[in-house]
């Protein structure tokens, strides 16, 4: 089984996303691992040019499992996580138009996301309608014929104790995914 660990949070070892990914991606075990920092190495805006290099999208294509680390950044996902969207998105390849609409071609394939985001955003919380990155995601990927699955760790922004019992709990779920 080939794994795909993408990270995109800038806070380094302070990182929750980074923590929670890490934590996902040793619980599966995986023999083979393949990394992407995308804020050690980030990829370059998307241009016309950029579509020539498919070294992003084959990357992707042959892991079975892909865990993506995604911190909220105003709420949505860091635009260094976007650019790599920006390459996995092909018509074609991972969709395509047909006469009943759109369909994914990049189903078979497990996503594991972990969330840190600063606030609380369940529905009826009164930031909820701010909720764009679970959301984007969740959109993204089912278009392309994946359901992602998602641990979360909330609330990161309002104080030490709420920190730490979320990014705990976030870890425990960590055992629950890899089983
Ligand atoms: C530049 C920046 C923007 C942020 N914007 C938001 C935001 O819009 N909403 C929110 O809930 N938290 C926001 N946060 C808080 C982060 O989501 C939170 O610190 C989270 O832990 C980041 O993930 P990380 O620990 O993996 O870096 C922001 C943090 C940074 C650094």
């Amino acid at each position: 089984m080939t794994v795909l660990h993408i990270d995109a949070s800038i806070n380094g070892e302070n990182s929750a996303s980074r923590a929670i990914s890490r934590s996902i991606v040793d619980r599966l075990g995986s023999a083979t691992v393949v990394r992407r920092d995308l804020v050690s190495e980030p990829l370059p805006h998307l241009t016309l040019d950029a579509f020539a290099d498919t070294s992003v999208l084959d990357e992707f294509l042959a892991a079975d499992t892909v865990v993506i680390g995604a911190p909220m950044y105003n709420f949505t996902l860091p635009s260094q996580l976007k650019a790599w969207l920006d390459r996995i998105l092909v018509a074609g390849t991972t969709f395509r138009y047909t006469e009943n609409g759109p369909e994914g071609l990049a189903g078979g394939k497990r996503v594991v996301i972990a969330l840190a985001r600063g606030g609380f955003y369940d529905a009826g919380s009164p930031a909820s309608a701010l909720e764009h990155l679970e959301s984007y995601l969740r959109g993204v990927f089912g278009f392309i014929g994946i359901e992602p699955e998602f641990v979360a760790a909330d609330g990161l922004a309002i104080g030490p104790e709420q920190r730490e019992s979320a990014i705990a709990q976030a870890l425990g779920e960590t055992v629950r995914l890899a089983a």
